[in-house]
């Protein structure tokens, strides 16, 4: 299928890595020109020379930290500056650490607050002006399966993160008339670095365990039986981003082997 991706452009946050890398490379295999923002530069600029090579499409790499505003600025003006303008933005950042009430401070809150809401909050106003201009869009938010059902230990992410979901849901129907669509992708348990430091895989395998049986494990209650691989949510992050979901607006799909128990 043609997903009419052709020469579009994105913007790409959090993206030296696991889902981030995922969806840039999902994206460009489709043929966007992909801007790729994340902190540490030379894995940033290492990952956009690998996406190049592999599937032909320009990837510029611009160093950024999504807390800070000024970095979004610089990523929106790289992006309009190389490719003239902005027609995805996947936006996606490091996850909150995981601990119960008592070992959060007001420090921890605010934190949490800026890396998975307010960088969204300010990414979205950065992109807008031009998408209402062009009279097109797509905004994807990569969040978590806890704001469909709250996962045990990970407080912040249960309690912050439902805040995109509600940015999204109320822009999707705002900017609907400008063909502007706004989606959300829950990931599960995807095998990323991130799942790797939750579990301590690493810890566990240095010290003899089997990785397999570690996987296994991991993967007990998920239905499938498995844990899932970034390119799977890269898939529906290019597929939302496609022409041929233009009439998809407002939702909030998962991408988990089927382990979230809600039922919406
Ligand atoms: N993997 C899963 O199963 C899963 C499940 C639920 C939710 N999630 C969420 O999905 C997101 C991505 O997870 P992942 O598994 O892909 O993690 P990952 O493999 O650890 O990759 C994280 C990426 O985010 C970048 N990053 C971290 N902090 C950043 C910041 N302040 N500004 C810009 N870039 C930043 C990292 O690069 P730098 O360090 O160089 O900045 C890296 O590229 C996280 O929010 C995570 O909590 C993941």
């Amino acid at each position: 299928m043609d997903f009419g991706l052709h020469d579009k452009v994105a913007i790409v946050l959090a993206a030296s890595k696991g889902l981030g890398r995922a969806s840039a490379e999902a994206l460009a295999a489709e043929g966007v020109r992909v801007v790729i923002g994340a902190r540490n530069q030379t894995a940033l600029e290492e990952v956009a020379q690998e996406i190049e090579r592999t599937h032909g499409s320009a990837v510029l790499a611009v160093p950024t930290d999504v807390t800070k505003a000024t970095d979004l600025e610089t990523i929106m003006q790289a992006a309009l500056q190389t490719f003239g303008h902005v027609d995805i933005l996947v936006n996606n950042a490091g996850g909150p650490p995981s601990g119960t009430f008592e070992q959060f401070d007001d420090t921890h809150w605010q934190a949490a607050f800026e890396l998975n809401l307010l960088s969204t909050v300010r990414m979205i106003r950065l992109v807008l002006p031009a998408m209402r201009a062009r009279g097109s869009g797509r905004i994807i938010n990569i969040v978590s399966t806890s704001v469909k059902q709250p996962i045990d230990n990970l407080l912040l992410s249960n309690s912050i993160r439902p805040g995109v979901i509600g940015l999204a849901k109320t822009l999707s129907t705002q900017l609907a008339p400008y063909n502007i669509t706004v989606n959300n992708v829950c990931p599960g348990r995807i095998l990323t670095d991130r799942i790797r430091q939750l579990a301590r895989l690493d810890e566990q395998l240095q010290h003899g365990g089997n990785a397999e049986a570690i996987l296994k494990e991991m993967a007990r209650d998920i239905p499938m039986q498995r844990l899932g691989k970034p390119e799977e949510l890269g898939a529906l992050v290019a597929f939302l981003a496609s022409q041929q979901a233009a009439y998809i607006t407002g939702a909030t799909i998962q991408v988990d082997g089927g382990v979230t128990r809600s039922l919406l």
